[in-house]
């Protein structure tokens, strides 16, 4: 295939509201950062991009969070992320932002063409208004009753509870976040990308141009947006965080983030042209630039339907391919940040990274186990025991080993000079092994082509395990303990070192776009320069000359030990159990002047059905200091309730005991069991809870009003 001229790779732009976990790392950040290195690595042309996505309601929503501004918010998490990103070796050739005056000129540059050449449409709906605040409410700051499964906690976007999309004129009761107040009906006019009109164009280029070489999840994903009908989607909202729309009519009104975001990879890239003296125009306008996305699945719409077609529109080119990675869990269980399941990159990188005994070959441990799990086809699972597992079996027993055993064994046996190759005794084993170094690079260079990281990684450490079988077969130790009796073994040794020690340097070249920091230690050992992790020279076998002295070994990683295990899965046990429990047992916050929550109807209040029930077991839920897992009897069925409630109360000393339980709540699983049901209890200032029951005994199943 013919190469392009030059390659743009952009990473998702991360919303500037929070810290990132180990998912979204792996989602766009680590395969983006292994694929840009190997194209450096190859010498072509390419710029990696990202930066921070400050706009959408996000970030003003953080900001009440926090009690500050959403200025404040983009500032402070802007720089963590790119702290964070740095920590981890992500090679970003600039990491911008969407808050900056050039990205504003670019995404109103592009929202005035797209409007002077009438390829939007303008629409007059009926949205919803918060007559207190004065304000449209954007989707997130509407809450109510989820249609589907009743709970209180559903927004006009998504229900909190049993994760259903929803649109702000489905939920029952509305009312604004801001006032409390139910919200009223205002007519509003926006600018449509419409959709269906190119409905043609889209279908052609992704469901027959590339419906081979993209990922089948990807176009997947695709053909049902195409199929379920393309509406028209707004790209303005009312709103005062973000880029003004560029129009006299258009007073009050901002771009929609997902209309911005995008075009800060546009943005990035001019500022990445400043910053070096070049031109970023070819980039986005020349046919003969490789345009690549890395992302996450739930940007697949975005970046697969709408941005592309901004893209055609605009006149700009279209990615070549949109490799969006799955979703990753973490021991067996969604990643979340609301009920804190989850390994934020600053996590890692203070537990570990920043540890006496971390630094780069941490990085390189976390950026491997990512890469051998990445949910390239479908949803993986972070697991703590599965990590260490990979630290300790394969990249210290196998890679490392490797490595290392060759460099003592190097110093051991030749004085630590690389020494000749006897080709008039060469065996099957060299050659085989030879073989294998050739066969390796045209594997993993094709895989990379194709973003099968995970296998192309596991083709490297596969080599590893090659050289240590290698290795076992030739038994230089032994033949160096006769070479008194048969100085011709010098011969074998020298052969079977020279044959290691290229295997080390090809192992050094084809491990770099995954794992830089270990390459650069192996250089180090090497005593040679980065030119040497040139992509051409993999497969050679001739990359370090005979004679050349190497320095003495050095570890390249460190066991994983599993008290460093346990510490981590109690302290994510121990996250998850404060979240229960402040969704538990804890009252709601209320205003500090008036310790009531808003006035509710008779209605509201009627619709929870509240029971006397008898606790008839209990027992602690495992690896949760917090929680007890109860069995109730309601009368009319025996429940299974958890509550937050071990801290204050034996299993031993409840049981038996009656209490008031709220019986209609949707249920909610913690700690893997399924919690059907809430208990009331008080909390006296002291923080101690008490149950509140009936002063004696009543039957179960008693209703309470
Ligand atoms: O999902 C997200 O985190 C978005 N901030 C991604 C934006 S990607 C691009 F469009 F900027
Ligand atoms: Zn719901």
């Amino acid at each position: 295939m013919q190469q392009p001229k030059r390659y743009l790779v952009t990473s998702a732009l991360p919303y500037a509201n929070g810290l990132k976990h180990v998912g979204h790392l792996a989602g766009a950040y680590i395969p983006a950062d292994i694929y840009v290195r190997y194209l450096r690595a190859q010498k072509r042309e390419v710029v990696f991009v990202c930066g921070s996505d400050e706009h959408g309601t996000a970030i003003p929503i953080q900001a009440t969070k926090e009690g500050t501004t959403p200025r404040a918010i983009i500032d402070k998490y802007h720089e963590a992320m790119k702290q964070d990103f740095e920590d981890l070796g992500m090679s970003f050739d600039i990491y911008h932002r969407t808050s900056e005056p050039l990205h504003h000129e670019t995404a109103q540059e592009f929202f005035r063409y797209l409007h002077e050449r009438g390829e939007l449409e303008i629409k007059e709906t009926e949205q919803y208004f918060d007559e207190a605040a004065k304000t449209f409410l954007a989707d997130r700051y509407i809450k109510g009753t989820c249609p589907n499964c009743g709970s209180d906690r559903a927004f006009g976007d998504q229900c909190e509870s049993c994760g259903r999309t929803l649109s702000p004129d489905e939920l029952i009761n509305p009312v604004s976040t801001l006032s409390g107040q139910p919200p009223v009906k205002k007519k509003t006019s926006h600018w449509y990308l419409p959709l269906g009109k190119h409905e043609n164009f889209l279908r052609k280029w992704i469901l027959e141009q590339h419906k081979d070489d993209w990922r089948p999840t990807v176009v997947g994903q695709c053909k049902s947006w195409i199929e379920g009908g393309l509406q028209s989607r707004a790209v303005t909202r009312d709103l005062d965080w973000g880029i003004k729309v560029p129009l006299k009519e258009a007073e009050g009104k901002v771009l929609y983030v997902w209309f911005d975001a995008p075009i800060g990879y546009i943005s990035a890239t001019r500022q990445w042209a400043i910053e070096n003296n070049r031109d970023w125009k070819p980039y986005w306008y020349d046919q003969d630039t490789k345009l690549v996305h890395f992302i996450g699945k739930d940007n697949i719409v975005f970046h697969c339907i709408i941005f592309p077609l901004m893209l055609k529109l605009h006149g700009n080119i279209l990615p070549e391919n949109v490799p969006a990675n799955e979703f990753l869990n973490l021991e067996g269980d969604k990643m979340s940040t609301s009920r804190n399941w989850k390994l934020d990159m600053r996590d890692y990188i203070n537990d570990f990274v920043k540890q006496e005994n971390g630094g780069a070959q941490c990085v390189d441990m976390l950026r491997y186990y990512l890469t051998q799990i990445a949910p390239e086809t479908k949803d993986s699972e972070f697991m703590w025991k599965g990590f260490q597992d990979a630290v300790n079996s394969e990249l210290v027993s196998i890679f490392g080993n490797f490595v290392n055993r060759s460099w003592v064994l190097l110093h051991k046996l030749c004085g630590g000079k690389v020494p000749r190759l006897h080709e008039d005794i060469l065996d099957e084993n060299d050659k085989n092994l030879a073989e294998e170094i050739r066969n390796t690079k045209n594997r993993v260079e094709s895989l990379l082509e194709e973003y099968k990281f995970r296998e192309a990684l596991f083709e490297v450490i596969d080599l590893a395990r090659k050289g240590n079988q290698y290795m076992q077969k030739k038994e230089p130790w032994i033949v160096a303990k006769s070479l008194a009796e048969n100085p011709e073994g010098q011969k074998k040794i020298d052969n079977c070192m020279h044959c290691c020690l290229q295997l080390t340097a090809n192992l050094a070249i084809l491990i770099n776009p995954f794992l830089p920091h270990t390459a650069a230690k192996m250089l180090y050992m090497m005593k040679v320069v980065d030119k040497m992790l040139d992509w051409e020279n993999a497969g050679k076998l001739k990359l370090l000359s005979v004679g050349y002295s190497m320095r003495e070994p050095q570890l390249l990683f460190r066991k994983i030990e599993d008290s460093e295990i346990s510490a981590q899965i109690e302290k994510l046990n121990n996250g998850l159990t404060k979240v229960e429990e402040q969704t538990q047992t804890a009252p709601t916050p209320a205003p500090a002047e008036k310790p009531v929550k808003p006035e509710i109807v008779f209605e509201d209040f009627a619709k929870i059905d509240l029971k006397v029930g008898t606790i008839i077991a209990a027992e602690k839920v495992e690896k949760a200091d917090k929680l007890l897992k109860l069995t109730v009897d309601l009368g009319f069925e025996i429940r299974t309730i958890v509550s937050g409630i071990a801290l204050h109360y034996s299993p031993e000393e409840i049981t038996g005991r009656q209490v008031t339980v709220v019986t209609n709540l949707a249920p909610r699983k913690m700690r893997g069991i399924e919690s059907n049901g809430m208990i009331l209890m008080a909390e006296d200032k002291a923080g101690k809870l008490h149950f509140l029951r009936p002063p004696t005994d009543i039957d179960p199943g008693s209703n309470v009003s």
